[in-house]
């Protein structure tokens, strides 16, 4: 079974929906440790509650980024990771440290990629007036909400939709689509050839 981690840095509600589907039995991997950086976020709560090892790294507590991330690869090594989870962990990773995991480290970003990169996805689609938006599960490259696209769902946004509802809307759907896209990891159906992912017979 495959071990996985998830790094977060606040609410953790796509953490939660991952430690449920593994619990359920449907997404069938080992979640070994959660990563995070910041002691106030909410996930660390439900971490504990779900009984999954913790690695609280604060960044403030190294004065270069690389030991910052060496303390995070150490951490890895000694829970033998096989895939990183990014679920709202809101520190850019080195160069360095994505092109070690390279094919090993996921995202999830809330809009359609492309479009709407950054920290305030959702907020800028509903901003810019679009009429779909949605989710998109990809691998990480060494640029921010970039990399070969795993799974993307759309989300309407209706004329009476408010910041809020669409953000209720993303969410329910980011709950399904990211243990969707882990289980075609640990399943072994994901390959990555010129940029794009193929994805073989579920
Ligand atoms: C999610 O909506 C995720 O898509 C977003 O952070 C949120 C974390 O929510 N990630 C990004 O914007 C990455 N650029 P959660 O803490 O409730 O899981």
């Amino acid at each position: 079974m495959k071990n996985i981690a998830v790094f977060a840095s606040g609410r953790g509600t796509n953490f939660s929906a991952i430690a449920k589907a593994v619990k359920r039995g449907t997404l069938k991997a080992n979640l070994a440790l959660l990563v995070c950086d910041n002691p106030q976020a909410l996930v660390l709560e439900k971490a504990k509650r779900s009984g999954v090892k913790i690695a609280l790294i604060k960044r403030e507590g190294f004065a270069k980024k690389k030991d910052f991330e060496s303390k995070i690869i150490e951490a890895l090594k000694a829970n033998k990771i096989d895939l990183i989870v990014l679920a709202g962990f809101m520190r850019i990773l080195s160069v360095d440290f994505v092109k070690e995991h390279a094919g090993r480290i996921i995202n999830i970003h809330p809009s359609l990629l492309p479009s709407f990169k950054g920290s305030q996805g959702i907020r800028d689609a509903f901003d810019c007036g679009v009429k779909v938006t949605g989710v998109t599960v990809h691998f990480v490259d060494e640029l921010m909400d970039h990399g070969p696209i795993i799974l993307q769902a759309p989300v309407k946004i209706e004329y009476d939709d408010t910041l809020a509802s669409l953000d209720e809307k993303i969410h329910r759907v980011e709950h399904s689509l990211y243990p969707a896209a882990i289980k075609l990891f640990v399943e072994d159906k994901l390959r990555i050839e010129a940029r794009r992912v193929k994805i073989s017979a579920r």
